[in-house]
């Protein structure tokens, strides 16, 4: 999968994605009939302007009634407040549903992420997901605010026009009707460009969005690696690209504009010709010229918002599409289809013939099985991308095994539901993350059902407790975005009483392999064998002084489980334990 897809150049008009796109409108649909209705009941009130400047040419100005004349000033004004309290209405209502479905779209696409398996996130970068809730959504707002319900407007107004202008006088409306193979010309010159140039906005939009994503993510690195001027390079070249990307949509723009002007007016020269004529020979009235000029300058503003409009329509197509494919992506089950009674607390731990792979025909666990008694503590240990995390990862089923099968007190944890099984076994990850909030909040992770007692408790028992008083605002001291105010000693004990606060059957740690101060060392142990106590435990060593709580120990080699037993029985074996305990642990 490449990282920038490149968007192909989609239809206007997929009729498969509009229904999807309507079913948005649906829970708005009275909303939305309001809003055409009174678009359309506007576009008669246009309509009816230039009639009503004929009427008053050609009746009253023509005659000299004067109080018919004032009597029609006063209509054509009164029309006009109407048409523009239409506008406002119209406006105001289809901004609005744009903004709702806008709203419900974006809370539909996190609530899916949150659903979506995590093997999901490691083939799709964070900027392309950022986009797709919310430029592709922003995309889709402009089509549905601007787009949509006006095209009907413009339509009408445009058929309504037509009519008009042939009722009124069909001879000199065919004649101005010469000009439409003009502008339909160079409509068409607009759209086939324009919509190329945006394509390449857009593009290089969201390469600009991921250079700059990951250069923010990667900030410390750039700077340790002096590598600000090589980076800034790369994102002027993108910047550029951008840049004159846009260039070209603007010089078609300004190519466009003014040629439709000129188009319009060489319709009103032959109006004002031809109808002059005619006037002059007695057989049309004043006033009808006046209105056909003034439908004439009507007539060309829908027809160069349709062709705008027509690369907005093309855009959400391409941004709805992408939406959609994120909405299809198939969540995890939540519930089993049968689930299993639930047993009783217990921690038993086993797998059987466990095989397990990022990518299909790349195994990183082969046939692993063993099993763990209930209350047992066992550790992991093995060289750096022997697979480790990825076991520990599949028991809370955070990926799928491929084959073979993990069971939890006996029953498979596939049989579980996810948040029960995840409620049963807690993981104490490598790198802790730390959400902006409170310490409370960030240890109780907003679950209001725990008792403030119950928070302090687990900070107290992981010895947490300690620092977090130190802090100004205690448990409410807000941490700022992914702790940095807090040393890595301290997000692990936090991590810790983040565990303990649900009190699960069973604990699964990574321990963080960064070193740390020998004192925070010490509290760190005592720390994991309180987390530890009562409840089997399964973790990734990196320390000496957890390896010797355990009751034995798993050691995997490129993916297999090759040894297994207590610390003395494994060291007595003289076998991989026993090398990788001289180097790692020696010391
Ligand atoms: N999200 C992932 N996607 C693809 N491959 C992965 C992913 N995580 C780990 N791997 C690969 O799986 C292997 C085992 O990784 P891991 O379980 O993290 O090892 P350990 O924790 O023992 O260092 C490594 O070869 C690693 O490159
Ligand atoms: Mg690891």
């Amino acid at each position: 999968m490449t990282l920038h897809e490149e968007e192909v150049i989609g239809k206007a008009y997929d009729s498969r994605l509009m229904r999807r796109l309507l079913a948005y409108l649906h829970p708005y649909r009275w909303m939305v009939v309001l809003a055409v209705l009174i678009l359309l009941l506007g576009s008669f009130a246009e309509l009816l302007l230039p009639y009503l400047t004929k009427v008053a040419i050609d009746r009253y100005i023509a005659n000299k009634e004067l109080a018919g004349l004032a009597r029609l000033a006063l209509l054509y004004f009164t029309v006009l407040l109407v048409q523009m309290s239409f506008i406002f209405f119209q406006t105001y209502l289809t901004q609005k549903i744009g903004q709702k479905v806008m709203y419900d779209m974006r809370n539909q696409i996190f609530a899916h992420l949150q659903r979506l398996p995590l093997s999901f996130f490691d083939k799709n970068p964070v900027g392309r997901l950022v986009t797709r809730a919310t430029n592709d959504v922003e995309t889709l707002n402009s089509m549905l605010s601007s787009g949509v319900v006006t095209i009907f407007g413009d339509i009408f107004v445009l058929v309504g026009i037509i009519a008009m202008m042939l009722i009124f006088n069909w001879q000199l409306a065919l004649l101005s009707f010469t000009v439409l193979p003009l502008i339909f010309a160079a409509s068409f010159w607009f759209r086939v460009h324009v919509r190329e140039s945006f394509r390449k906005v857009r593009l290089r939009i969201a390469r600009i969005n991921s250079y700059l994503q990951e250069n923010i993510m990667g900030m410390s690195t750039v700077q340790i690696f002096n590598r600000e001027k090589k980076n800034f390079r790369r994102f002027d070249e993108l910047n550029n690209d951008y840049l004159q990307a846009y260039l070209e949509t603007i010089y078609y723009y300004s190519v466009f504009h003014p040629l439709v002007e000129l188009i319009s007016a060489l319709a009103l020269a032959i109006i004002l010709w031809y109808g002059g004529i005619r006037v002059i020979s007695g057989a049309l009235t004043i006033g009808v010229v006046v209105a056909f000029v003034q439908y004439a300058e009507r007539f060309f503003q829908p027809i160069r918002d349709l062709s705008e409009k027509y690369n907005l329509m093309q855009a959400a197509m391409a941004s709805s599409e992408r939406i959609f494919k994120l909405l299809d992506e198939p969540e995890q089950r939540l519930l089993p289809e049968n689930p299993a009674e639930m047993p009783p607390p217990c921690g038993e731990i086993e797998f059987r013939d466990v095989s397990f792979g990022y990518n299909e025909n790349d195994h990183v666990l082969r046939n692993v099985s063993f099993k763990i008694n209930c209350g047992e503590k066992v550790a992991i240990v093995g060289a750096t991308g022997a697979g480790k995390t990825t076991l520990i990862n599949l028991i809370s089923r955070l990926y799928e095994p491929t084959s073979g099968r993990i069971l939890l007190n006996r029953i498979d944890t596939a049989l579980y539901p996810l948040d029960n099984l995840r409620r049963r076994v807690r993981m104490v990850l490598q790198d802790v993350f730390i959400f902006s909030g409170t310490v409370e909040y960030n240890i109780r992770l907003g679950d209001q059902s725990i008792p403030m007692e119950r928070v302090i408790q687990a900070a107290k028992d992981v010895r947490a407790h300690e620092f977090i008083e130190k802090l100004p605002q205690g448990y409410q001291t807000e941490l700022s975005e992914r702790g940095s105010n807090l040393s890595v000693g301290q997000k692990q004990l936090l991590s810790f009483a983040r565990a303990l606060v649900f009190d699960p059957e069973v604990l699964i740690m990574d321990e963080a392999t960064s070193s740390v101060d020998t004192e925070t060392e010490i509290l760190l142990r005592e720390a994991t064998t309180r987390l530890m106590a009562g409840r089997t435990s399964v973790i990734i060593a990196h320390r000496l002084s957890t390896i010797q709580n355990v009751d034995w120990i798993l050691v995997l080699h490129k993916g297999e489980m090759r040894e297994m037993g207590t610390h003395n029985e494994l060291l007595a074996k003289k076998g991989i334990y026993y090398r990788l305990y001289e180097l790692q642990y020696q010391n």
